[in-house]
């Protein structure tokens, strides 16, 4: 068996990395050159920003369209490896447009990093010191990022409390920092790490943890949209369900996820199929947005839907969302990736919570799609169509035979590799 302890592996050129995995994993000749396609983002760029690089994963980028949102129109690139959800994502948004599209709306972009501390004497003592010097440490804070403060962003208020634990009592402080157009990661930890010092002295206790919260319950956007009855009825013409029928359905699918976790968990997975794929295309956090969005779902005291739904007065489906979305324009992928910076581009946004919205709004649409097909025909017919490319692909099939291939299984209902490679012949033949 061969050994993982590979020594200085970070200082070896790429040939020479390749050649250790190669020999590891035992790659043929054909492999390696899979991983040598290093596509938009070149080797220079990529070991720039992650260590031991070989390759780049590459994933197909898809435009939803018809998006409107607070009265502009949006191309959404989206970065996903799951069929539909592009598709979904489009559809959903074309049948909001014809009700005037998504109001969405963003808070500040208000960032909490936290402070834990350790063996406090008297943490009602510390607590009130904290409180009474906030002054000084907001503005110790500040010095650490004088760009940020320039920009109308910074430190604006500390929140401090006793915790019980496990391990005896700690005293956590809270500083709320406004991020501006950054994510603020890096902003938030380097603010923490400044004023730990401060807040030991005062607190007479130790800092130990000085980290963001990736719960950014100040940070949160809501986007909503009405879904005309006509307007389901006609986008989906399935079975004889009526609008009104198809919006009863949906609200029976929401009331489940209200109320389920089990459901809930799926609901909210289906919309971060939406958001998630704007993050990765768009070279976002997109675990920050993950663990923030489940904790934001569960914030109340018990996990449920991220999304609500009822009707208007007309019988129409009002649908909303609201959940915390940590993004940034400024520092990171977002600046190193090249596709990325297209993407922004392409969608055109100028600000972070801009792109929050978009993303909260893409979050709604991914949603409703997704109840719209489970509480009606089923999300598998739209998916095997899609899927049935995939497999015919993966049976040889190339150009115009990708589709001839998948449409024959769909029709068979039969979407198999050795199916697909049957059918494949025989085409061949004629
Ligand atoms: C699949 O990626 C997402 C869905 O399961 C979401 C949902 O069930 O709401 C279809």
């Amino acid at each position: 068996m061969p050994a993982s302890d590979v020594s200085g592996f970070y200082k070896k050129g790429i040939e020479e990395r390749l050649q250790i995995v190669k020999g590891f994993a035992g790659l043929n000749d054909e492999e390696v050159n899979e991983l040598r396609k290093f596509g938009a983002m070149s080797f220079d760029v990529a070991d720039r920003m992650i260590e031991n690089v070989i390759a780049t994963q590459q994933l197909p980028l898809g435009i939803a369209t018809n998006f409107k949102i607070n009265g502009r129109d949006y191309l959404v690139p989206m970065a996903v490896e799951e069929p539909s959800i592009v598709a979904a994502a489009s559809k959903a948004a074309g049948i909001a447009r014809l009700s005037g599209g998504f109001k969405a709306e963003a808070s500040p972009p208000i960032m909490i990093g936290q402070i834990q501390l350790l063996n406090v004497k008297d943490p009602e003592k510390a607590v009130a010191a904290i409180e009474k010097n906030s002054r000084t440490i907001i503005g110790l804070a500040n010095e650490a990022d004088p760009v940020l403060v320039k920009f109308g962003g910074g430190a604006k208020k500390i929140e401090t409390r006793a915790l019980d634990t496990e391990r005896g009592k700690m005293v956590i402080v809270h500083l709320l920092v406004d991020v501006r157009d950054a994510m603020g990661a890096n902003a938030v930890n380097t603010m923490c790490e400044k004023i730990a010092g401060k807040i030991e002295e005062l607190s007479k206790g130790e800092a130990r943890l000085r980290i963001i919260s990736n719960l950014a319950v100040y940070r949160t956007v809501k986007s909503r949209a009405v879904f005309g009855k006509k307007a389901l009825e006609e986008s989906f013409k399935q079975g004889n369900l009526k609008g009104e029928e198809i919006i009863e359905h949906i609200l029976d699918a929401y009331h489940f996820a209200a109320n389920d976790v089990f459901r809930a968990c799926t609901n909210n997975k289906g919309i971060m199929n939406g958001v998630d794929a704007v993050a990765i295309a768009t070279g976002q956090d997109f675990r920050a947005l993950e663990a923030g969005a489940h904790a934001f779902a569960s914030l109340k005291g018990k996990y449920t839907a991220l999304t609500r739904y009822r009707k208007d007065r007309e019988g129409n489906l009002l649908a909303e969302i609201e959940l915390p979305i940590a993004v940034g324009l400024v520092g990171g992928a977002v600046k190193t990736s090249p596709v990325a910076r297209v993407a922004v581009k392409i969608l055109g946004v100028k600000t972070a919570s801009e792109l929050a919205q978009v993303m909260a709004s893409v979050g709604l649409a991914q949603n409703l799609a997704a109840l719209r097909a489970l509480a009606t025909e089923g999300i598998q017919k739209g998916h095997m169509r899609l899927h049935a490319k995939n497999i015919a692909v993966m049976a040889g099939a190339k150009g115009k035979e990708i589709d001839a291939v998948a449409a024959k299984m769909v029709e068979e209902k039969n979407i198999m590799v050795d199916r697909a490679k049957e059918i494949l012949l025989e085409l061949k033949k004629k």
